[in-house]
């Protein structure tokens, strides 16, 4: 009976949204792996990015509710229930966006505002992830990095929803006192990701013995930071983050496109030419940087993986011991890409 007591005394009931896609999966995983006072539920409504076998093995461990963000009474439930909303949920990928923006400002716009609104009524901590892509883009020579600062100018419809429900939030703060706080990170790889997104695509074409496909010139560059690395500072600043403030994650991983797939390329033992170069995206941001100095002075963060190339390697490895996993978005994913490239 004192064990039952104690128990429900420390558990912290956390809310996590999208978790069953690429990062709020992997927050799953490490939030189960090191943080033993949490108990978890998700919510996802299982779009094409949410693979059902990715939380097959920890099922067990977590509530899982498969519901859309934007259902109002399932979301004023979830909030009521919990402690923390830690808000993943997105339509994700620009390229998407610019074939469809609906589904963009459905989920990410009135779906953050449907959390926003239950989070007022409930009083709850709410976690909301974001993107650097709501600043716009740098040119390369660019000194300045994105800081808290920095003035948003989204680029597409992907962005632009995100910038709007940064904005949502901000206001919901300001507005109504809600306890927020707001992360913009840099690009993210690792385990579980997408096969439309760059590094896992450009891996899965080869072992499917296609070529790579780089857009444009591939001098474009993003600031790439591992998953756990992300998730490592979204958990530090749901303890220590200043409620209403907006904090920048990045691990200071500048590549460009064409240095990123050289370092496939050569990892996976294909002649440095095995690519091709395709059209260009639509409004393509140049460059991402970011500047993390608030995170890592305010809140002692550091990143754990500082090698890029180990990273990657680990993630190849992922992706040739996972087929099952990827394997049918594999298909429905380059069905989807042969319509949109030339
Ligand atoms: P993802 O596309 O892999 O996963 C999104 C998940 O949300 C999926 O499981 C999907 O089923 C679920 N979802 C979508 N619409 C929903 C809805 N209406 N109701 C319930 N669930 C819904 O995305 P990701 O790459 O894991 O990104 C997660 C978050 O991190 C997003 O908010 C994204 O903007 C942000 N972010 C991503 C990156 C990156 O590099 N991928 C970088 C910075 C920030
Ligand atoms: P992506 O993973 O879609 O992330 P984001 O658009 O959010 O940065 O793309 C990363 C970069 O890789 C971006 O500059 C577009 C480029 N890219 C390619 O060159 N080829 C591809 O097949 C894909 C999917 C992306």
């Amino acid at each position: 009976m004192r064990i039952e007591l104690s128990y429900y005394r420390y558990m912290i009931r956390m809310l996590v949204t999208g978790g069953l896609g690429f990062i709020g999966s992997n927050f799953v995983r490490l939030t189960l792996k090191e943080r033993p006072e949490y108990e978890i539920t998700v919510i996802d409504n299982m779009t094409y990015a949410g693979n059902p076998r990715t939380l097959d093995d920890i099922k067990d461990s977590i509530t899982f509710v498969k519901a859309d963000i934007t259902d109002l009474e399932i979301i004023e439930k979830l909030v009521q229930d919990n402690d923390i909303i830690v808000h993943f949920a997105a339509e994700s990928h620009n390229d998407n966006s610019l074939e469809d923006a609906w589904p963009f400002i459905n989920t990410n716009i009135i779906g953050t505002f449907r959390i926003l609104e239950a989070v007022k009524k409930y009083e709850k901590r709410l976690h909301h992830i974001s993107t650097d892509e709501v600043y716009g883009d740098l040119e390369l020579d660019d000194p300045n990095k994105f800081s808290e600062k920095t003035p948003y100018n989204p680029s597409s419809p992907y962005s632009s929803t995100k910038a709007s429900s940064d904005l949502l939030v901000r206001a919901w703060v300001r507005s109504f006192g809600i306890k927020a706080t707001i992360s913009n990170c840099s690009n993210n790889y690792g385990p579980y990701q997408h096969v439309e997104k760059f590094i896992p695509r450009q891996i899965t074409n080869i072992l499917n013995n296609e070529k790579p496909k780089l857009y444009g010139s591939g001098e474009n560059v993003r600031d790439w930071i591992h998953v756990d690395d992300h998730n490592s500072a979204v958990h530090l600043i749901i303890d220590k983050g200043k409620i209403g403030e907006t904090y920048m994650i990045g691990a200071n991983g500048e590549k460009s496109n064409k240095e990123v797939l050289s370092l496939i390329l050569s990892f996976m033992n294909k002649k440095p030419g095995f690519y091709e170069h395709i059209n260009d995206r639509k409004g393509h941001d140049l460059r991402y940087a970011i500047d993390a100095t608030k995170l890592r002075t305010d809140l002692g963060w550091a990143p754990r993986y500082t090698n890029f190339e180990e990273g990657l390697k680990d993630t190849i490895s992922w992706y040739e011991n996972n087929r099952v996993w990827w394997e049918e978005d594999k298909k429905t994913t380059e069905i989807r890409y042969s319509k949109i490239e030339k």
